[in-house]
């Protein structure tokens, strides 16, 4: 049976060289400067005139919550780049409702979209809604969480979520040293996909790990019945995520990393790797594991680069952060968007299968954040400014 989600690396000749001439004008731009740049063609004008004359909106936003710092600053990038680049749009939260992504995608239909890019709540259930906007002749990108069972997804803007994961299993590995180490094992949301490439990307780099005696799954059952495959189906690794789910919730990891602590023997804490999903849970999980007397040290990951995150790795209480260059994901699927509104194929490096087709995608690299290059992948890149920490350098 056909993997539903299978990343398929995009390295025949026939599409490098399709779409080799665009991708240098149109990806991999690190400054919102040099994205508005790429973004000011004459088709990108052409569009731009067209719809302010009639007051429309051109460009549709929809985001999963406010309620996590990660999709503030997509957000604040997303404002900034697509206004700079002369477009009139808008960004709507969906406040982890589905209900209410439907409305707000409802709602640009009706203000006259073009183009929607959505970063979905739920990845089934989005699949209706975008079905709606690819009847109204929208097109349709998902941003950084693939709509999964349809093909009303026209392109999908993405950070490479399988290195994400993996990286988050490599810092474990390279700081584990001898035998029986206690492994925690946490992941996202099961309606999200990401959490299913997240956990991918880590078990993949883990499990060998797991296999040589180098770390014990301590919280994890269903993790263990299958420690010695390497590559997991879909079907396992969601029974995995069902038994680890943070739900991408700060309270859920806290009672979840409670629970398995309390259920632990004192023998299987001591030293502690923690597999914590991005920088949300991770700080709450990091609190318990710091506050649990049996403890006696713990490494933990993180994705998002949040403040907060950045001081806990700062201060050495949460040991790395994956740097998703959210400056870099907005210009991208803006990039896209002047593509599309100037009647062109927008560039694309690789394709996700989201169970239903192929869809062709712009992936972009992660940056692993420790107390070492906090200063010069962070502070140095202009992404945030130091005064927001303390204790830096
Ligand atoms: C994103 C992460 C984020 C998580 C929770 C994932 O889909 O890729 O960056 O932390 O959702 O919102």
């Amino acid at each position: 049976m056909k993997k539903l989600i299978s990343l398929i690396l995009t390295v025949t000749m026939a599409l490098t060289l399709l779409v080799g001439c665009q991708s240098t004008a149109t990806t991999t731009t690190t400054k919102a400067g040099d994205a508005t740049a790429a973004a000011t063609t004459a088709a990108a004008a052409a569009a731009t005139t067209a719809a302010a004359a009639d007051g429309s909106i051109q460009v549709g936003v929809v985001l999963p919550t406010k309620d996590e710092p990660r999709w503030i600053q997509d957000q604040e990038k997303f404002e900034a780049i697509l206004t700079d680049a002369g477009f009139t749009n808008q960004v709507m939260f969906s406040q982890g409702s589905s209900d209410t992504e439907k409305k707000n995608v409802e709602t640009l239909i009706t203000k006259g979209i073009k183009v929607l890019v959505i970063c979905a709540n739920d990845a089934s259930a989005a699949a209706a809604t975008v079905e709606a906007a690819k009847d109204a002749g929208i097109t349709v990108i998902c941003y950084d969480r693939l709509i999964t069972g349809t093909d009303a997804v026209d392109y999908y803007v993405t950070f490479d979520s399988i290195t994400v994961g993996a990286e988050m299993g490599k810092y474990l590995v390279d700081n584990a040293t001898g035998t029986g180490n206690s492994l925690y094992l946490y992941a996202g949301a099961a309606t999200d996909n990401n959490a299913f490439l997240f956990f991918q990307g880590a078990w993949e780099v883990l499990q060998p790990k797991i296999a040589d005696g180098t770390f014990v799954i301590r919280n994890s059952a269903e993790a263990v019945a299958v420690q010695d495959t390497l590559e997991l189906t879909r079907d396992q690794i969601a029974t995995i995520i069902g038994q680890i789910t943070t739900d991408w919730d700060m309270s859920v990891a806290k009672s979840k990393a409670e629970a398995n602590l309390t259920a632990a023997a004192a023998a299987d804490k001591g030293d502690c790797f923690i597999l914590a999903p991005n920088d949300g849970t991770a700080r709450s999980i990091a609190d318990v594991f710091a506050a649990d007397p049996d403890v006696t040290s713990y490494l933990i990951t993180g994705q998002d680069a949040e403040i907060s995150s950045v001081q806990y790795v700062i201060d050495g209480k949460q040991s790395m952060t994956v740097f998703k260059d959210t400056r870099t994901l907005a210009s991208d699927a803006v990039a896209m968007a002047v593509s599309i509104l100037g009647g062109e194929t927008p560039a694309t490096d690789a394709a996700y299968n989201n169970g239903t087709v192929d869809v062709p995608s712009k992936q972009t690299s992660v940056v692993v954040v420790t107390k070492d290059n906090v200063q010069s992948a962070l502070i140095d890149s202009g992404y945030y400014d130091a005064t927001e920490f303390t204790g830096l350098g």
